[in-house]
């Protein structure tokens, strides 16, 4: 069994899930600007890592069209986002509604996927997203008087952090039998 690993990253918090999964895979990890190489790649299973957008997820249009085109492959999507691992006070809902957004559960009901959290570097984004999270916090900031976790979330974001972990691999591992 080959497998082939592909991220899309900005910041650089999903490139560094990509390369401690394929170096646990013994494999190389790919950027997106690299992910036709993947798709041509004859591997049987395909990692898509990718960051949460907007409650979307970037490069979701380029999966669906691998899909669509290699429907032989076995897929497996691990989403990066700014989210606390699921638990009691961050349910997994949050997540899974932005991964069905990018994925329709209707269709994509078998495809395989995960949550990592990331991290969050204003200096690192590009201008467009600065001008989108600036409106963002000051969107959040009423909400935030009453909402804990909202604050928490923004107060995060505002300072900065990394939230990165190994560990938060060990299912995808697991799953691919690694
Ligand atoms: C404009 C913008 C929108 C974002 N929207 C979400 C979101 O909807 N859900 C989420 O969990 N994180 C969201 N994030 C946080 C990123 O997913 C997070 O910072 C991630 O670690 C970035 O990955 P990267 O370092 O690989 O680019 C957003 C970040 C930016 C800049």
């Amino acid at each position: 069994m080959s497998t082939a690993v592909v991220y899309c990253s900005q910041t650089g918090y999903t490139r560094t899930y990509a390369r401690w999964l394929a170096e646990s895979l013994g494999t190389e990890a790919l950027p997106f600007e690299r992910r036709d190489e993947a798709a041509a790649s004859g591997a049987d299973t395909l990692v898509f890592l990718s960051w949460f957008h907007a409650g979307g997820l970037k490069g979701a249009k380029w999966l669906r069209g691998l899909m669509d085109a290699q429907p032989g492959k076995r897929y497996v999507v691990v989403g990066v986002g700014a989210y606390p691992m699921p638990s009691e006070d961050w349910p997994q809902s949050d997540t899974d509604e932005a991964f069905e957004r990018a994925f329709p559960r209707e269709r994509y009901s078998a495809l395989k996927h995960f949550y990592c959290q990331g991290g969050f570097d204003f200096d690192r984004l590009c201008t467009l997203d600065k001008l989108a999270m600036r409106a963002f916090f000051r969107m959040q900031a009423k909400a935030a008087e009453t909402d804990p976790r909202i604050a928490f979330a923004l107060e995060s974001m505002k300072q900065g952090f990394d939230g990165t972990n190994r560990a938060y691999l060990q299912p995808v591992l697991d799953y691919l039998g690694a």
